[in-house]
């Protein structure tokens, strides 16, 4: 952090400078509150892990107990704290997290490193990044929440850091506005042709029914469109891509939309080394025409789908605007309605007649496709 004085999360010194200095008092009344939530925290997670324990058989007390008390442990530092909170608002790099913190990098990945380990934060890499979030899915996800709303926010550090994080954030979003302005032109030229996009991502919507939709993947999420059409329907969602710069565009859109619920990811739809039997809705929009195999893209999306779980796939019907082809890197000028639906039924998916969207020159095509059984309650 930047100076000493006036910083709550100064850790060192004689403890006589406290006692001559209002401010210090302030303080550590502070940390001792917090301290004091924790504690409690941990009693009323003891009470309820002993009831569990009491009453289910699987429940594994002492491991519960030495997670709880793996994270209380590694949380209980002021920097490690602030990690969380910061990590609670963005995804962010270690450099992002040193400029804010105003602390060596060495330090700060330490932290990291121990709140990782503890399950409270999550790492992932993208090319030669790594990004930090808080824990959504570790076991440990519920406790990393837990300590960041404990956490008061009436406080100049936290104020600093959020005031940081607000000019990172802003940067981001500059990024994303430049890379709009520059590729608008060629977007307009394809949109021309078709429906407008409103139309397509109302019948999408539609299209999944009304249902809860808990895990929800996009595939080849490009600037993370899909997701936001989504966000207000699911619990969690993934966007996946090739491409760092559509990524990085993403990450900023989800994140000046406040869509915490919603991360991207590097990866390759070709290869997508996600669980299996994880996603309750999938979506393939305007991709496929890219992809040099269309059948594996579908075979690899329909593993990672929930029995019950719904395919969409949203491309363009068979035309012969070849300018796509030539100017715009299209692989395909789009597909006959049985060609997808027979990809699909390879995959192990039933697919219903797809609904389609004519317009000037191109007509949208939406496949609904189904993996049939029933999740298991
Ligand atoms: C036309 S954009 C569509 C983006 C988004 N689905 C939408 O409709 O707004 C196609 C996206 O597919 C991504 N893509 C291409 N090949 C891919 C691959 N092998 N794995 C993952 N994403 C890929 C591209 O990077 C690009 O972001």
């Amino acid at each position: 952090m930047g100076g000493k004085t006036g910083s709550l999360f100064w850790d060192s010194g004689p403890a006589l400078v406290w006692l001559h200095d209002i401010r210090y008092l302030l303080y550590f009344a502070l940390i001792i509150y917090i301290y004091k939530n924790i504690f409690m925290l941990l009693r009323r997670q003891g009470a309820r892990l002993a009831v569990n324990a009491a009453s289910g058989p699987d429940c594994n007390w002492g491991r519960m107990m030495e997670l709880l008390l793996q994270g209380l442990r590694a949380a209980a530092e002021p920097t490690r704290l602030r990690l969380l909170s910061l990590c609670a608002h963005a995804e962010l790099t270690v450099t992002e997290l040193t400029q804010i913190l105003g602390q060596s990098q060495p330090r700060v990945s330490r932290h990291l490193k121990l709140l990782c380990e503890a399950g409270l934060l999550e790492r992932h890499r993208e090319g030669t990044w790594a990004y930090y979030r808080l824990a959504d899915v570790s076991e440990c996800a519920h406790l990393a929440r837990t300590l960041v709303d404990l956490i008061p926010d009436c406080n100049d550090a936290l104020t600093r850091d959020l005031g940081r994080l607000g000019a990172i954030k802003q940067v981001r979003a500059a990024t994303a506005a430049d890379y709009f302005r520059a590729n608008a032109e060629r977007w307009d030229e394809i949109r021309s042709l078709y429906v407008p996009e409103q139309d397509v991502e109302a019948a999408l919507l539609n299209a999944v029914g009304d249902g809860p939709i808990n895990d929800f993947l996009d595939i080849g999420t490009g600037t993370g469109r899909i997701l936001e059409v989504f966000a207000s329907r699911i619990n969690r969602g993934t966007g996946i891509d090739l491409s760092h710069e559509m990524l990085q565009i993403a990450r900023a859109k989800l994140e000046t939309a406040g869509h915490r619920h919603c991360q991207v990811r590097h990866g390759d739809m070709y290869n997508l080394q996600l669980p299996t039997s994880e996603f309750d809705v999938l979506v393939v929009h305007q991709v496929l025409h890219y992809a040099e195999d269309p059948a594996v893209v579908i075979s690899e999306a329909a593993q990672t789908l929930r029995p019950g779980g719904k395919l969409l796939v949203v491309d363009f019907a068979a035309h012969d605007q070849e300018f796509l082809r030539a100017d715009h890197q299209h692989r395909w000028l789009g597909f006959e309605p049985e060609q997808v639906s027979a990809w699909c039924a390879e995959a192990g998916l039933k697919a219903q007649t797809p609904r389609e969207l004519a317009g000037r020159r191109l007509t949208v095509l939406i496949w609904l496709a189904v993996r049939e059984g029933v999740t298991p309650s």
